[in-house]
């Protein structure tokens, strides 16, 4: 390589290093794109009257084979053209709930989600991380958002995290043949940031519609941003953890707890003692003891 080679190799690595130390992991187009500019005034305006005609059925999501085709009563998703307009959150917010509402069973749901276009995290995600495990657990795990091995996978808590998950379930006799494990969002969220408010929120009605369909007696939800949407509180994990609350997911009424995130036991090894309490109060639960943790919410943490 000459000079000038070097010069520029070297300058195209520092620009990528500085990306990717800012958390920048993948790129998603050759030009500058200004996602906050105003959509141009749309000659195909989403009218009410438009939206049965222009609705294609929802096409099944890869990897679920039990469904076929959507079922005819699911909302379709906006056609492109109608995506083209800028859906507002509460468009958004109200066409997942449409659609959730409508799904009758799992696998509809999953397809309903798939062609969803609501959730800005989907433009930027390689695929929808619906869940894995059984469909009539007893135990529901819930945790944060898809990292990068599981958008590979297109499945939850299948990387390093997820690898400890199942150590500490199956340590309270709990495995895939028990548990069904998902999370707050569906979509990987760019450099493993946590999903903001918004994105839960829109991805809020298909979970909920999850845990309706999936009847779960014990729902453990893991880390903060879990705890804080599901069980409407500000407080810190270390508050939250521990305590049993009742999680209501339109007709479906279970009992929840929040734990620590296992990816955050896997940098404070310490704290794994206090999840272990966690985990048998769930297993003591999940038997029909009264499955408290006798050290809940530390409570002087934040
Ligand atoms: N962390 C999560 O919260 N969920 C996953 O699926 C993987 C890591």
């Amino acid at each position: 390589m000459d000079c000038d080679g070097e010069n520029a190799h070297a300058a195209a690595a520092a620009y990528l290093a500085w990306h990717a130390d800012n958390g920048v992991d993948l790129g998603i187009g050759h030009a500058p794109c200004d996602w906050f500019a105003e959509p141009t005034p749309s000659r195909e305006p989403r009218s009410s009257a438009s939206t049965r005609s222009d609705r294609a059925a929802a096409p099944s999501a890869p990897g679920s084979p039990a469904v076929t085709a959507a079922a005819p009563s699911v909302p379709a998703p906006r056609s492109s053209a109608a995506k083209r307009t800028r859906a507002t959150p509460d468009d958004a917010l109200a066409e997942a709930q449409a659609i959730a509402a409508a799904a009758p069973d799992l696998a509809t749901l999953e397809a309903g989600l798939a062609a969803f276009d609501g959730c800005a995290l989907k433009a930027t995600a390689k695929s929808l991380c619906f869940g894995r495990g059984a469909e009539n657990p007893a135990l529901m795990v819930i945790g944060e958002a898809p990292g990068r091995e599981e958008d590979i996978a297109g499945a939850p808590f299948v990387g390093p995290a997820g690898k400890l998950l199942d150590k500490m379930l199956a340590a309270i006799g709990q495995d895939g043949a028990t548990t069904y494990v998902t999370n707050l969002v569906y979509w990987r969220p760019p450099g493993n940031r946590s999903p903001t408010p918004e994105e839960a929120m829109v991805c809020r009605p298909f979970l909920d519609r999850q845990i309706e369909l999936l009847r779960p007696h014990v729902v453990l939800i893991l880390g903060r941003p879990a705890a804080n949407t599901l069980l409407e509180t500000t407080q810190s994990i270390m508050k939250m953890r521990g305590k049993w609350a009742e999680l209501r997911a339109g007709g479906h009424t279970c009992d929840a707890v929040a734990s620590l995130h296992p990816a955050y036991l896997l940098r404070t090894p310490l704290a794994k003692r206090s999840a272990w309490r966690d985990l048998q109060a769930v297993q003591a639960r999940l038997t029909g003891v009264a499955g408290d943790t006798g050290d809940a919410g530390e409570g002087n943490k934040s």
